[in-house]
Order: structure tokens, then sequence, then C-alpha cells
């Protein structure tokens, strides 16, 4: 259990008159809580205090060799007022695998859910009220000490901030074009792919870049090996509906275990659909899509929710799906996650923690 202080802002922020102008990412409220490490100590000090720029010399090691980790997770608003997370201990063991991975010490989930109901509970107001937006929380933590020797530091700073979030995508939930990278790899077997660290989206960006360059939301990544086998896309895991079946990557160490993609497998089961958890083969995907059996494609994420793929190109050709609409289990599956999530439908899985 945390003793966490808070030191309230003096001045608050303006809130934003528009709820559906939020986009996403691009407000932030008007505290944070930070906590720090120190090797032998352990985590201490954690507080809410208002948000505002984090001093750092210019040696730290977080700006040379990217030892910094994050999480992604929101705050809902029911109909009733109430505010509620998702989930929020799996961001935590998911946070915890990727310190492991980096060297970076784990936070117990009770404290790391504490210290996002917390700060959460101060930033009650800037949970938005409108439908399909949200607080979009980051939590993250970098490796503050100071010098170019690469090691794992001895100090961290663990920090969350908020933001008042509308839809990842400009599209909304209308359907996504995606291009299929040949050229440049997201993760392989050993490395890091299975992590939430910034270094993983570094290293997608100049994909992300090309890709939208040529008229697509995103990139579909391929395993790193051979290049064949479909794995993820740059901010979220993806489902392909086959023939009646669903298919997704495994998470074996280079695809994100992501909150929601483990949700929606949750749901499918329920409702009995086959999940097959495995390799695909994008030449097999491109296949379906000739042969009239690629009946939906969506991708699953916290800040993408479920995101309709009405466009798959690879290798100059393109597999067009449901005729550019929203496939009807795409649509199911978004209104019951995001039933769920807003409280508008039972919580049966006891996915929900309220925020009280
Ligand atoms: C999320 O879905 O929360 C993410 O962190 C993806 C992203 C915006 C990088």
């Amino acid at each position: 259990m945390l003793n966490i202080t808070v030191q309230k802002s003096a001045v608050l922020k303006q809130k934003p008159a528009d709820e559906g102008k939020l986009g996403f990412g691009k407000l932030f409220t008007d505290h944070m809580f930070l906590m720090d490490y120190t090797a032998g100590e352990g985590w201490h000090d954690a507080r809410i205090v208002p948000y505002a720029p984090l001093p750092l010399d210019p040696a730290t090691t977080v700006f040379h060799y990217a030892q910094e980790i994050f999480e992604g997770m929101k705050a809902y608003r029911t109909a009733e007022g109430r505010v509620q997370l998702f989930r929020p201990e799996c961001n935590a063991a998911r946070f915890n695998d990727s310190a492991d991975r980096l060297g970076m010490p784990p936070i117990p989930t009770e404290d790391f859910v504490q210290a996002v109901k917390a700060l959460v509970d101060v930033e009650r107001d800037w949970v938005p009220h409108s439908d399909g937006a949200s607080l979009y929380i980051r939590p993250f933590c970098i490796a503050t000490d100071v010098g170019l020797g690469v090691h794992a530091a001895k100090n961290y700073l663990f920090v969350i901030i908020c933001s008042p979030s509308g839809a990842y995508y400009a599209e909304g939930l209308d359907p996504v074009r995606i291009y299929v990278e040949d050229e440049y790899i997201r993760a392989a077997p050993g490395l890091t792919g299975f992590c939430k660290c910034g270094g993983n989206y570094a290293a997608s960006i100049k994909a992300g870049e090309k890709a939208e360059e040529l008229g697509f939301s995103q990139v579909l990544w391929l395993d790193g090996v051979e290049k064949k086998y479909v794995e993820e896309v740059g901010s979220m895991n993806i489902m392909f509906k086959i023939d009646g079946k669903i298919y997704t990557a495994a998470c074996t160490g280079t695809v994100l275990p992501g909150v929601t993609r483990r949700s929606i497998i949750e749901l499918l089961k329920d409702w009995g659909y086959e999940v097959i958890e495995g390799p695909l083969a994008i030449a097999d995907v491109m296949k379906a899509a000739d042969e009239g059996k690629l009946e939906e494609v969506f991708g699953t994420g916290t800040a993408a929710v479920i995101s309709p793929v009405k466009e798959l190109d690879w290798e100059g050709k393109a597999a067009m799906i449901g005729g550019g609409k929203i496939g009807p289990l795409t649509q199911k599956l978004y209104d019951t996650l995001t039933g769920i999530q807003w409280g508008r439908l039972p919580d049966t899985k006891g996915w929900v923690v309220p925020v009280e």
C-alpha cells in the first residue's frame, strides 16, 4: 500500500469545450503521479503533483539508451456518472513483464493500480462525458541515472499522466487501410516485441511514415525471421475472420500481449467461435481474400478499441475486405466491449474496476 501525498494545482486548466474534437493524446490534465526508485531503498515518495515538465540532466540514461517502458489504459464515465477502469491489473502485470525484460524494477500490482486510481480520482472531472471519449492514462517509467555507461540504472522515475481523448484514428470507427510492411521488421525472437517499450515504437516510425505517405493508416508487421507470418499493427493487435474462424498471432515473445486482445478472445470463445492463436501466413490471408473467404479484419487495442480494416496491401496486391464497411462481428465486438467499458452492459466477467 502506497502512502501517496497530494499537492493540488493552484490554477486549474480550462476543460475542453467540445469533447467531439479531443483527438488522441493532445491535451493533458492538471496533475501527474510521480514515484522514485533508488536501488537499496526501493520505490519511495509516491506523490500527486501539478502537471509540469520533468527537469532531467542531459546525461540522464533514458535519453541515450532508452531504458523506458509504458502502459496505455483508460478511465470511462458511465451514464450514471461512475468512473471506472478496465482490467487495470492486466496492465500492471504487463508493465512488470516489460520491466523485467528491460532490467527495470517491478511495481507491485496493487501499488500500480492504487496509483492509477488515486490520480484518476483527483482528475475525475477530466473524464469525458460524451460517447466514445474517455480519459486515456499513460503510466511510464524511465531510468534516471546520470552518466553514459551502458548498464541497468540504479534510479528510476515512475510517472502517470492523463489525457482526455477521443478515437485514436482520424477515421473513428470507419474502416482503415493497412500497408503490409515487407522491408523493415518490428520484432524477432529474443528481442523486446512483447514489451511496451518506447524503443519498439521508435523502430516502427519510419515504416509508419512511409505507409502514411502512401495513404495508409498503419503498417501490419510480419514476423522478423521469415517475413511471412502476420504479427501486429503499429498500435494494435490484429485478428482475421476467415471462413468463420478467427485467427490471430500467438503471444510467443514477438507480439504485444494486448489487454483488449485477450478480452476479445474471451468474448469470441464465449460466443462459440473457434479462435486460432498461431502462425498465419500473409500469403494465406491474401489467398482467402481472393477466394472470398476473408470475411472481416479488425485491430484491437486500448487506444484503437476495435478498429475495422477495409484493405490490406502486400507486395503491390490489395485485399479488399467487407466492401469497405465494418463487418457484423467487428461491430458486435465493438458494441459489447465498449458497452462493458462504459457501463451500458453488465460486467459479467469482473473486468471493470470502479474508481471510488
Ligand atoms: C494503447 O493502445 O494504449 C497504446 O499504447 C498504443 C499506442 C497509442 C502506442
